[in-house]
């Protein structure tokens, strides 16, 4: 029964949760140079988000995560809140340079301890630990030595699965080894908006290379040391529809979802880069060992991180190699400029069954950000977002309803938090966070969640 009786959304959240099984996990996520601040504190050293974020002119008024929501000191009070919300599961990620912050490897015990704590407490609270290995963070020192696109990267990713793997894996079974590679490889290399801030595609395509291998080792070593773990990794799988009928327009979709999602889906199911896609890149692969990621073994589970869908034209003066170009839809669209649009969700994973056929999936991110302005009492009432997480839930019964093995929802995000080069003004939380007195405050949203949580729960 719902507290409310009698409220069409409790209503609405209690027909919803019915179209889900009892073990469906139902969370939310974070990562942590987006939440945690503190990062100068217990050995923790640069990563190269702290570089990029402290160069003029790289994000939005300057703003760095140096404190975002300071979780790093107050996850005691943001466990306390994912149980008043009633979540079920938690995804966060653990800062690789807490853990290895220099550039000789040796582990910071510290930085093993926090996350220690709170995969302790979430437990102790009945929440699922979910863990992400690498959102983005890399250590400045391993940076320094050519990152991700130094081959040795491989290795040094396989040895900081193994410490995380060995010191938590007692307790937490599932693992995401890499949070959206084509993001850190293409916007980090290619379009220089995220850290490193790099102009230069054929180190995107080699970052996006050893990213594959890197999951791949991780995995491998993961599986040694952490019997019984559910291993894979998390995609940020995008819709891409041609914006009209032309032949032009579909050959532009089509080379999009090769270069962005395909390049990505298909050598971790296996199969090795799509031979379109590398005909496409040319040169630009010159020199990659492409037949390496022919063995890669499929994950146990995938991760899809959806958020929206891009129409697609072709057009000239783009430097992308796909030689397409975005429009924007008609209609409304969220403050990162994104339309909501749920059906590419249900299409999404409907595809993916159907072509890679995942045994398992996990929508590890959706969700949008609003202007979500408080009134005069705190209060955050933000519709939008409740409709576009409903609608998106709503789109995953679809697909399990088809089939699709999906089993399970992490709303993207647990808190408003540092949204990367956009700084703190776009806001993706269920939960409100005052930057200032970092008070925070359960958005509208939130209470709906927590509405289809409990109903889940009944
Ligand atoms: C995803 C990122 C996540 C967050 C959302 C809005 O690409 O994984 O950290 O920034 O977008």
């Amino acid at each position: 029964m719902s507290t409310r009786r009698g409220s069409a959304a409790n209503l609405e959240a209690d027909a919803l949760a019915r179209r889900f099984p009892p073990g469906f996990a139902w969370g939310a996520a974070t990562a942590a140079y987006q939440v945690e601040g503190s990062t100068d504190v217990d050995g923790r050293r640069p990563s190269i988000w702290d570089t990029f974020s402290h160069t003029p002119g790289r994000t939005r008024n300057g703003e760095t995560g140096d404190v975002a929501c300071d979780h790093y000191r107050r996850w005691r009070d943001d466990v306390d809140l994912m149980v008043e919300l009633g979540l079920g599961a938690y995804r966060f990620s653990v800062a690789w340079p807490r853990i290895q912050p220099e550039a000789d490897g040796r582990v910071n015990e510290a930085g093993l301890d926090f996350y220690d704590r709170l995969v302790d407490s979430l437990l102790e609270r009945g929440i699922d630990p979910y863990l992400t290995l690498y959102h983005w963070d890399l250590p400045e020192a391993l940076e320094a030595l050519g990152g991700w696109r130094n081959p040795g990267i491989v290795a040094r990713f396989a040895e900081y699965a193994s410490i995380v793997g060995r010191r938590l894996g007692d307790r937490v079974r599932h693992w995401i080894t890499l949070n959206e590679p084509q993001v850190f490889a293409v916007l980090g290399h290619a379009e220089g908006v995220h850290a490193p801030g790099m102009h230069d595609w054929r180190a995107a395509l080699t970052v996006a290379h050893h990213a594959h291998l890197a999951h791949a080792a991780a995995s491998d070593v993961l599986r040694r040391y952490v019997p019984g773990a559910r291993i894979g990794l998390a995609l940020n799988l995008v819709r891409y529809e041609p914006a009209s009928d032309a032949s032009e327009d579909l050959a532009a979709a089509d080379r999009l979802d090769g270069t962005s999602n395909r390049w990505f889906l298909d050598p971790v199911f296996g199969r090795g880069y799509p031979a379109d896609v590398v005909g496409l890149y040319g040169e630009l692969v010159d020199g990659i060992d492409l037949p390496a990621v022919g063995a890669i073994r499929p994950p146990d589970l995938l991760g899809v991180n959806y958020y929206t869908r891009e129409l697609v034209t072709t057009a000239t003066g783009t430097l992308d190699p796909a030689r397409a170009t975005i429009v924007r839809p008609p209609g409304p669209r969220s403050t990162m400029g994104w339309e909501c649009y749920p059906d590419g969700l249900r299409l999404t994973l409907e595809r993916l069954h159907r072509e890679y056929a995942p045994t398992s999936i996990v929508i590890t991110e959706n969700g949008s950000a609003y202007p979500d302005l408080p009134a005069d009492d705190g209060a955050v009432d933000d519709p939008e977002r409740t409709a576009y997480l409903a609608s998106h839930v709503s789109a995953v019964a679809d697909a399990r309803d088809a089939g699709v093995p999906v089993d399970g929802y992490f709303a993207w995000s647990l808190l408003d938090n540092y949204e990367w080069a956009e700084g703190y003004d776009q806001r993706f939380g269920i939960v409100r966070v005052d930057f200032e007195t970092q008070r925070r405050t359960i958005k509208g949203s939130g209470r709906w969640y927590r509405e289809l949580l409990a109903a889940a729960g009944r």
